[in-house]
């Protein structure tokens, strides 16, 4: 059976560090307070003339040099972002031009926090129905700095920038290695749940909008915390169940990194050890589509993944989208 495989992975990280305690002196908000409800002690800051395109890039030359493939040899682009360098062009196809690749296809994909597993299936059905593409590169980017309301103590210590980026490449060995399954899904009725409505083409730019803080992000966060768990468990299991597979079978859960409580709570529910739950958020925050490919590369030099181990990444995110993939790790 033919299977595509992450041939390649790599993450960057803005320098900038924004701790609890600075947080304190911007917000009525509390280190306590942050690491208790949700485990979060720093998270890393663009500067201003930082962009999504600029975090990207830079993972997706380590990815690169990780698959120890060369630009050239990359057939597609394709960038998970919800803060995109502008409207348009795609921030793939400004990424390209860094990367120096020009005429290969690129295109983004907006699936907020589930955007990188999204990215994955799409990259994954472009390999396996085109016998023509090698490598696809894919890459989860965010500068969430930018939509952030710094007066909004619910959502500002949430967030953090980063990026990561895997190259999807045909199992050439024949082995069983590879994705072996990818389940998404979406509830638009749970769409104004968390939003960012500035930006779109329903929101025009008015003095009015913009004091209205139209252009930041605004979340019911009580509510997407239960939805989260409860998407988060449900394509767990299904995905496990059409395998044909339970939790033991699982070496490594990468879950998106949005809020200890939140993965404590996923790991209780479906009976998997908590050392068997990948978690960085304590100095990342939540980095959206970038959290799960940042994840990848940390536990994998961490040493939490190892050739043969079944993994299992799990996305949840504005939408409300949830995804999971399952890989026999090469
Ligand atoms: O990937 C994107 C998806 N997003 C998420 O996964 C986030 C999901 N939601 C959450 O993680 C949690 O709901 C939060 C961390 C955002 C909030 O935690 P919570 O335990 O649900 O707190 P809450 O919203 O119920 O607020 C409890 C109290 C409130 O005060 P009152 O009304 O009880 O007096 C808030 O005003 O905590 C207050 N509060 C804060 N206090 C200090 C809210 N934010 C802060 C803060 N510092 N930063």
């Amino acid at each position: 059976m033919e299977r595509v495989i992450i041939r390649g992975v790599g993450s960057y990280l803005p320098d900038c560090v924004l701790s609890n305690t600075d947080l304190e002196s911007m917000v009525d908000t509390t280190h306590e307070w942050i690491v208790t409800r949700t485990g979060i002690e720093s998270r890393r800051i663009c500067l201003d003339t930082e962009m999504a395109s600029d975090l990207g890039y830079e993972a997706a030359r380590k990815a690169l040099e990780n698959a120890h493939i060369a630009t050239c040899d990359i057939d597609l682009i394709i960038v998970a972002t919800m803060t995109p360098d502008m409207q348009f062009p795609a921030t793939a196809c400004i990424i390209q031009k860094k990367l120096g690749c020009s005429d290969i296809p690129c295109f983004d994909i907006g699936a907020a926090c589930s955007g990188f597993i999204y990215a994955m299936d799409v990259g994954r059905n472009f390999l396996l129905s085109n016998p023509a593409m090698k490598n696809v590169l894919l890459i989860g980017t965010e500068k969430i700095s930018s939509i952030l309301d710094w007066e909004d103590r619910s959502t500002c210590i949430l967030f953090g920038d980063g990026a990561g980026a895997v190259v999807l490449s045909r199992n050439w060995d024949n082995s069983d290695a590879g994705i072996w399954d990818i389940l998404i899904g979406a509830d638009g009725r749970c769409a104004s749940m968390l939003h960012c409505s500035g930006w779109g083409a329903s929101v025009p730019v008015t003095v009015e909008n913009v004091e209205q803080r139209k252009y930041f992000i605004r979340m019911e966060g009580r509510e997407v915390f239960k939805e989260a768990i409860k998407r988060m468990c449900v394509v767990v299991e299904d995905i496990l169940l059409r395998n044909h597979l339970t939790v033991e079978d699982i070496a490594c859960v990468i879950p998106h990194q949005a809020n200890i409580r939140i993965i404590t709570a996923i790991g209780e529910r479906l009976g998997i050890p908590q050392e068997k739950m990948f978690v960085n958020l304590q100095h990342k925050g939540n980095t959206s589509a970038a959290s799960i490919p940042i994840a990848i590369d940390e536990a994998l030099k961490m040493g939490r993944i190892h050739t043969g181990d079944l993994i299992l990444l799990v996305a949840f995110g504005a939408g409300m989208t949830w995804g999971a993939s399952l890989i026999r790790w090469k």
